[in-house]
């Protein structure tokens, strides 16, 4: 069997499309969205993020607002410009880009954000919305994997996800709205022991260790759904997932690819979310 190929890109693309339709009537009503991006210090991978959300939010209309910092802005001053932020008529969705300095705290900064803003999803208040099933803003990456198998027709209900990784901003999130969406779901981390022997009961894998190559064909159950979170190097510097892509498709149902899978639908569910935000201000 050679897998299907979940074309993430393909299926961002549209999802962008009706979002930018749907800013265009927002603008038409007078509420134009806003999104504010705050990046502190010189990483290059996290500025090339940035400028990835601040060129995505301008081509479909969202108003965007960058603020650089240097490494050694204090904890406090971050907190200032949060506040900021939180009180900005014209900003519905705040995003810290994340890690911050070792001297900044990243709990007491997640916490600052206001939750009507949290456009990441990971405020306290959010992340305990999704616990109890409520409708809130999502952490994007696991939101763009449910909506991406929502584009592909596959549905979760009363099937077996196995989740793979157990952070707060891909697998547990994953898992919980796995349960909302009705499926049986495991997670799996690096302490699980016959890791195989529970893969190979998943009609759903959902990827997002960290490590190259780690899912092979080995795993699987045939015809199973692969989601693949990983964005790692390998030997050669060449992008590639946590799944042996080339080894997994020979038995997975469908699978998706490093580039080009869940990658695009991250940046896509931040846009999505903010849209979301605009939409509730401009209802009170
Ligand atoms: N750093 C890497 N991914 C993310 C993300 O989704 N949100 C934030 N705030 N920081 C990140």
């Amino acid at each position: 069997m050679t897998a299907a190929i979940i074309d993430g890109k393909a299926i961002a693309k549209d999802i962008r499309a009706e979002l930018k339709e749907e800013i265009e009537e927002l603008k038409a009503a007078g509420t134009t969205p806003g999104l504010a991006v705050v990046i502190v210090g010189e990483d290059p991978a996290s500025h090339t993020y940035v400028n990835s959300k601040e060129k995505s939010s301008k081509e479909i209309g969202i108003h965007s607002e960058v603020y650089r910092f240097p490494a050694d802005l204090t904890e406090e001053a971050l907190l200032q410009k949060v506040e900021e932020l939180n009180n900005d008529k014209n900003i519905h969705g705040i995003l810290v880009q994340l890690p911050l300095p070792k001297h900044i705290s990243e709990d007491k900064v997640i916490d600052a954000i206001s939750p009507e803003k949290d456009v990441d999803g990971f405020h306290p208040v959010n992340v305990g919305k999704l616990v109890i099933g409520k409708d809130t803003f999502y952490s994007c990456t696991p939101y763009g994997i449910m909506k991406m198998l929502e584009k592909e027709n596959i549905s979760l209900e009363g099937r077996h996800v196995v989740v793979i990784g157990r952070s707060n901003i891909v697998g547990k999130p994953a898992a919980l709205l796995s349960l909302m969406n009705n499926a049986t779901v495991t997670i799996c981390h690096s302490r699980t022991k016959n890791l195989k022997e529970v893969t190979r009961q998943a009609d759903v894998v959902i990827a997002a260790v960290g490590i190259p190559n780690y899912v092979t064909a080995d795993h699987l159950k045939p015809g199973a759904i692969v989601i693949d979170v990983g964005i790692n190097r390998n030997e050669d510097g060449k992008l590639c997932g946590d799944v042996d892509f080339n080894s997994a498709k020979e038995t997975a149902g469908a699978i998706t690819p490093v580039p080009g899978g869940v990658g695009p639908m991250t940046i896509t569910m931040l846009l999505y979310n903010t849209v979301k935000s605009a939409r509730a201000f401009a209802a009170k």
